[in-house]
């Protein structure tokens, strides 16, 4: 079948579409049919049915005869560690750490936060949840403990299970201090925490509080895979909006698993026993749907990786890491490879290495720009896919199917919708937009399975920051366009969303620690463009009045900030002193402006600015940082 003919039978018959695909999985009860409609506009997908994800990740490929081949392969260019989990041991690893949770009190919709660096167990841990029908909670290892207080206090764990330490090529990222510190700013405490202590670091741990990974686990009797509804919530996902508070994003556990499964085959071609590699990290919905759970749906192998596409120790890691493991589908970030690309412009580190069967590489978590898909086409002379979609979708909204057809590749563009997606570009009046127009991009409700049914404790947030907008649409945050051949293209977002090497980060986040500098009195933070990260911050001060201690130490300390309270991923490095900020008559900030500004492109001077001559004070202090360049 050609991918119209599969995107049009869905359209089609949306209920036959997703109950065929629900075949695929194990169930304990199987649904009675797929969409749950009688909520709406807040749906769910498969909710009778009894299933358990960790069951058709692990357990059934064991039952199946498979339980020899490598379900996990562990690559560390940074330990120089590379060892492979089979089936069968990821079962009992899973099994055991499971077993001991539960031996704690841990059980079905109990919340557990993982706090883990890119190695096997933070996958186990996962897995382990999933077995008890405990809903996980990742949080990125380059998340400062402010912000992992901020999780702990909104899902409210009864346990947190963290590594002692993680790895960056320049430093030892010490867990155990963040964690301790997060859990005394947290007004939620835990009952226990987890403690897998690494040879590069062991932690201290706290008497009656926190315990070692394998200690733990000593003596206890593993534990079985827990029957839970369709609609439990598998995991919760904290992400950037345009606040400080970030948004928990809910999956439920059906529509969650049948989804990932169809999207192996038909968007990756990845079937059991193929090797499947996603670059990203567990911290990210990426890490989520295709280190965890996809791969291992489809009985693949996975490869966790604990490395940078460059410094670790060259540019040629990623390809060999593909060449020992003959990866068949390869997903990585842009600026990745963007990255590698200024360091191998002519392909040399490519060349040394055997790419065997792979196929494609896939692209994701930022626009690919076409320099850099020219540059992976030319050197490795398979097709590579950008596909386009978000934490609150949990999988490709738009790409180019591999698995059912491989489409013309149009550069800037991730393709075309998935079935399950009725993608629409709306102007503000929510009306469709002609082809080839830009607009906002909104989906027509229901989204398909496996996306985010709503918000962790926030229904209201969830409504209002995805329904209210365009009444019987989700509202995706970005805008674009759609070509006359249907092909998407995503230009930017609506909102105060930045997005800093593949990662989602919050301008209005950012605002809020520097705000909270004693000397400010006013900021603004805006995303600039960055040839290597997409876009990097900005910050603009305004001091408080009286305040004339050196610029120069107080920009310092706003960066020494917001890498404290937020974290070293943020980027946060550049910030000026100002003034005044350009703003509408209303007191708007116009940051678009700014970045139009800092970007040395042409701009429209706002009809509602307050005074036109702040623009030339911004455009004088970003030169002092080498932007606004003419
Ligand atoms: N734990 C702790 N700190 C982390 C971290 C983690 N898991 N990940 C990143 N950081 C830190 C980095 O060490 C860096 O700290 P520094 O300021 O002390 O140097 C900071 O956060 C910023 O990191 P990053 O933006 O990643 O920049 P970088 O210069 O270290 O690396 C790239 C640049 C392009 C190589 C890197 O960003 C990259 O590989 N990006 C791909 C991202 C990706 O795959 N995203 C998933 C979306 S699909
Ligand atoms: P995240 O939730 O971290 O996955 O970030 C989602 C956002 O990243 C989207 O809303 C887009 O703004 C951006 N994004 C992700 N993939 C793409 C892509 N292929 N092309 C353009 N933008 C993308």
């Amino acid at each position: 079948m050609a991918y119209k003919d599969v995107y049009e039978g869905w359209k089609r018959d949306p209920e036959a579409f997703w109950m065929e695909a629900a075949q695929a999985i194990d169930w304990i009860e199987p649904p009675s049919k797929a969409l749950f409609d009688d909520k709406a506009p807040i749906y769910e997908w498969f909710a009778d049915a009894k299933v358990n994800a960790c069951w058709n990740a692990v357990d059934r490929h064991v039952e199946a005869g498979r339980g020899s081949e490598i379900a996990i392969q562990h690559e560390s260019p940074i330990t120089h560690a590379t060892k492979g989990i089979t089936y069968a041991e990821l079962q009992k690893r899973v099994a055991s750490l499971a077993g001991a949770l539960r031996m704690r009190g841990v059980e079905k919709g109990d919340r557990v936060i993982i706090y883990m660096p890119m190695i096997p167990e933070a996958l186990e841990a996962m897995l382990a949840c999933a077995r008890l029908g405990a809903v996980h909670s990742v949080v990125f290892g380059g998340f400062a403990a402010h912000e992992l207080a901020v999780r702990i206090d909104d899902c409210t764990p009864k346990a947190i299970i963290a590594a002692s330490c993680g790895l960056e090529p320049n430093r030892v990222v010490h867990y155990k201090p963040l964690l301790d510190e997060a859990i005394e700013l947290a007004e939620h405490k835990p009952e226990f925490c987890v403690i897998f202590q690494r040879e590069q670091e062991v932690a201290k741990l706290i008497e009656g509080r926190d315990f070692n990974w394998h200690g733990f686990q000593y003596g206890v009797k593993p534990a079985e895979c827990v029957p839970v509804e369709g609609n439990h919530p598998a995991y919760i996902l904290y992400t950037s909006g345009t606040t400080g508070q970030p948004k928990g994003v809910v999956r439920h556990t059906a529509g969650h698993i049948v989804a990932l499964q169809w999207t192996m085959k038909n968007i990756y071609n990845i079937e059991a026993g193929d090797r499947f590699w996603a670059a990203s990290d567990v911290g990210w919905v990426v890490g989520h749907s295709y280190i965890c759970y996809g791969p291992l749906l489809a009985g693949a192998m996975t490869i966790v990786f604990e490395g940078k596409p460059v410094g670790t120790p060259h540019p040629g890691v990623f390809w060999r890491v593909i060449q020992n493991n003959r990866v068949k589908s390869f997903f990585t970030a842009p600026t990745a490879l963007r990255a590698i690309k200024r360091e191998d412009p002519n392909g040399e580190w490519i060349k040394r290495y055997a790419k065997h069967e792979l196929q494609a590489i896939f692209l994701a978590g930022e626009r690919a720009d076409p320099d850099t898909i020219q540059w992976a086409q030319k050197h490795f002379g398979v097709p590579v896919i950008d596909h386009w979609w978000q934490t609150e979708t949990g999988w490709a909204i738009a790409a180019n199917p591999l698995g059912i057809e491989e489409l013309p590749i149009k550069l800037g563009s991730p393709s075309v919708p998935m079935p399950g997606y009725d993608v629409q570009v709306l102007d503000d009046a929510g009306h469709p937009v002609p082809a080839g127009e830009l607009g906002a991009i909104a989906i027509k409700l229901p989204l398909p399975p496996g996306t985010l049914p709503t918000l962790w404790n926030a229904e209201e947030r969830f409504r209002k920051s995805y329904l209210d907008t365009f009444p019987g649409y989700y509202e995706t945050g970005d805008a674009g366009m759609i070509d006359e051949d249907g092909y998407l293209y995503i230009m930017a977002r609506t909102d105060d969303v930045i997005n800093v090497a593949g990662h989602r980060l919050s301008t209005g986040a950012m605002e809020e620690v520097l705000a909270s500098h004693p000397d400010v009195a006013e900021c603004a933070v805006i995303g600039a463009s960055d040839a290597l990260k997409g876009q990097t911050p900005l910050g603009f001060l305004i001091l408080s009045a009286g305040v004339n201690r050196d610029h120069a130490e107080i920009v310092k300390e706003c960066v020494t900030l917001v890498r404290d309270q937020i974290g070293p991923v943020a980027a946060f490095k550049l910030a000026v002193v100002v003034d005044r900020l350009p703003k509408t008559r209303s007191g708007k900030i116009l940051r678009g402006t700014m970045v139009s500004i800092a970007d040395s492109k042409p701009y429209k001077m706002p009809a509602t600015i307050d005074d036109p001559a702040v623009l030339d004070e911004i455009k004088v202090a970003l030169q002092t940082i080498g932007y606004a360049k003419d």
